[in-house]
């Protein structure tokens, strides 16, 4: 018999805060290895806030029917945890050292800092891999650039880079594409694509459904820090649903695997006059 490889995350009943907020309240959600998937919920839902209970930069509240597991373990070393998981937030990209050159950046990897540190020292082996790495996303030639001279799209590319230089089993992504321009975009979900079909777990949170890969197969809808959806994307990534998950008539349009949303029309012919989010879809529900 073969053993199945525990969840990425067990997250179960967990309650917790930011400051004087409360995000979660009893938020249970499991993340499989080999299932890509896609957090999807509007502004202040709790999408970077779940982000934060992976990485352990924020925990759970303590309580005893309280479960947040990582790889089938309760406690985790942060460094040890950085090679299984790779994350890139937006909140790194912000913090990061303007002055580090590009290779410094994706080494910092080894480190996990926000920056180029005096006392970092790298061994050749570390070296090679941050060389091959920067190989595969195409940034070699910009390795002596400074980060604060880099463009958003070549900032985020070192940044995958020093979330890569570990060969992660899963890669945490914090709206990947935001500010990108479209080429850097595509070339960006592209590079993302390729990760999965090499068997990196992918986990993207967003507000952005066209940044969704085509291999992500699964979809979890956030809002208000509840689970309101969670299952294949194709069932879970409808009009209807996603229209009451941003609370706003929308319509989603599907190409080649990709995912786009439009505004939606009420049957009035007026966008955006519907009084509950079921009407605006389905339009004269419970008329008569
Ligand atoms: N540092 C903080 N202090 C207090 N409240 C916070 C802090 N960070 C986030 N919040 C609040 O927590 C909620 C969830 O935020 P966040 O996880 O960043 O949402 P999302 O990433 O989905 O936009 C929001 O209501 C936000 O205002
Ligand atoms: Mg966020």
């Amino acid at each position: 018999m073969t053993r199945r490889a525990p969840p990425i995350a067990e997250i179960k009943n967990v309650t917790a805060w930011r400051g004087s907020t409360r995000v979660f309240h009893g938020l249970s959600l499991e993340i499989h290895p080999g299932a890509s998937t896609v957090i999807l919920g509007p502004n202040g839902s709790g999408k970077t806030t779940l982000l934060k209970l992976l990485s352990r930069e924020i925990y759970p509240e303590p309580r005893d029917e309280t479960r947040l597991r990582l790889f089938g373990e309760d406690r985790w070393n942060v460094w040890e945890l950085r090679t299984r998981l790779g994350m890139v937030s937006s909140d790194l990209q912000e913090a990061y050292d303007s002055r580090a050159t590009g290779r410094d950046v994706v080494l910092s990897g080894y480190y996990a800092t926000p920056g180029a540190r005096p006392h970092h020292r790298f061994d050749e082996e570390e070296r090679k891999r941050a060389h091959q790495v920067m190989e595969e996303l195409g940034v070699t030639e910009l390795g002596a650039k400074r980060y604060g001279e880099m463009s958003t799209g070549e900032q985020r590319r070192f940044l995958l880079a020093r979330a890569l230089v570990h060969d992660p089993e899963v890669l945490v992504l914090d709206e990947p594409t935001s500010g990108l321009d479209p080429q850097a975009c595509f070339q960006y979900v592209e590079t993302i694509r390729s990760l999965i079909r090499a068997g990196t777990t992918v986990v993207l949170v967003t507000h952005h459904i066209h940044e969704i890969p085509p291999e992500v197969q699964r979809a979890v809808l956030l809002r208000e820090g509840q689970v309101i959806g969670d299952g294949r994307k194709k069932e879970v990534l409808t009009s209807a649903r996603v229209t009451e998950l941003f609370g706003t008539p929308m319509k989603v349009l599907s190409s080649n695997g990709y995912l786009q949303v439009i505004p939606a029309r009420h049957p009035s012919g007026n966008l955006h006059d519907a009084s509950s989010p079921g009407d605006r879809v389905q339009g004269n529900r419970g008329l008569g």
